[in-house]
């Protein structure tokens, strides 16, 4: 087994040496290879070549799909910036602020189909139960960015309605990369649906994480402005907890999201977070889904030395920065 950075490293790689089409079409191609470029975690991928390992299982045969998970990825960060309206990623221009909303639909279109290819280049003896597990997932991101988008004009969105919806937009692939690699390693489908249970629960970790780095975090490490959830009244775990306190900093908050975006909504909205305790109520939960994570990788039938990468990834991850 080789450590998370050495799988997300060899992914760097792979994806350095795709190539596009130049030329004529370079306004369709140019953003993707940006896109691709610009050095994100390699989180999803690394996931599932670490698993397909994890099993015993030919990690190069699941290097296809392992950057396909990736391509797959950044196609929806494209879409996601465009409805989020981010116009920074990777500390870098989104495509949409560097191009426009036209070029993120369609360079995005395209690295959804070529995401499908390379995860169709999986061996045969895969095939059925991989895209079977790609198309799942991806109906549920779209289904989870459907309920972020709608939760951003309600009022009485619950906590629980937030895990199913980070659930959706976020679990599912993270889940889906540790089964793709589990089925490509050979595993049984009980091993391969615990390790579906696992990608899930640090996927909720990895979201909750997220929503915190959106107000506490540092923009230059986070390469992501800050404040961007608080500016589209996203109804992240931060702004649940907060608007469940029925004392005065819950009325305040809630007239908080009625001010117009801006520094001021911001500032505003951070210092009553402050005030409520909301930051460690956060890295509570944070620990408390990576736990989950953590039970479920405990059932998992590979040997325990086998499964320390998945318990440093988590650590990895829940006191991320960027
Ligand atoms: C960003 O994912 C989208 C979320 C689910 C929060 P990452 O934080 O993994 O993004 P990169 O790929 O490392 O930039
Ligand atoms: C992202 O959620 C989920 C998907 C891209 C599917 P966010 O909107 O919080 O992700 P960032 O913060 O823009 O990366
Ligand atoms: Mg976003
Ligand atoms: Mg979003
Ligand atoms: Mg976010």
């Amino acid at each position: 087994m080789k450590s998370f950075s050495e799988y997300s490293a060899l992914i760097e790689k792979s994806l350095r040496e795709l190539e596009f089409p130049q030329g004529v079409l370079s306004s369709l191609y140019d953003p993707i290879s940006y896109a691709l470029s610009a050095g994100g975690k390699r989180l999803r991928p690394a996931l599932v070549l670490m698993t397909a390992d994890a099993f015993g299982g030919d990690a190069t045969a699941a290097m296809r799909p392992a950057m396909g998970i990736e391509m797959y990825h950044n196609f929806t960060l494209l879409h996601d910036d465009v409805m989020d309206n981010s116009d920074t990623r990777r500390g870098r221009p989104s495509v949409h602020a560097k191009w426009d909303v036209n070029t993120a639909i369609l360079s995005g279109d395209t690295m959804l189909t070529l995401a499908t290819q390379l995860i169709s280049g999986v061996a045969d003896e895969h095939l059925r139960k991989v895209l079977d597990a790609f198309n799942a997932m991806a109906i549920r991101v779209y289904e989870g960015q459907c309920l972020d988008m709608d939760f951003e004009n309600r009022e009485d969105v619950t906590i629980d309605d937030y895990i199913r919806m980070i659930m959706d937009k976020t679990g599912a692939l993270l889940g889906a990369s540790a089964m793709i690699g589990a089925i490509i390693g050979g595993a049984s489908d009980e091993d391969a649906a615990r390790m579906y249970e696992y990608g899930m629960m640090l996927g909720v970790a990895f979201q909750i994480q997220d929503d915190w780095l959106d107000v506490f975090g540092d923009s230059n490490t986070f390469g992501k402005p800050i404040g961007g959830d608080i500016n589209n009244n996203k109804k992240s775990f931060l702004m649940l907890s907060g608007l469940s306190d029925t004392s005065a900093d819950g009325t305040a908050l809630r007239d908080a999201l009625r001010l117009p975006s801006g520094d001021t909504k911001v500032k505003v909205v951070t210092r009553l977070y402050e005030k409520m305790g909301i930051s460690e109520l956060c890295k509570k939960e944070v620990a408390r889904y990576g736990s989950k994570a953590l039970a479920a990788l405990k059932k998992v039938n590979i040997d325990d030395e086998a499964k320390e990468p998945y318990r440093k990834l988590l650590d990895k991850l829940t006191g991320r920065k960027r």
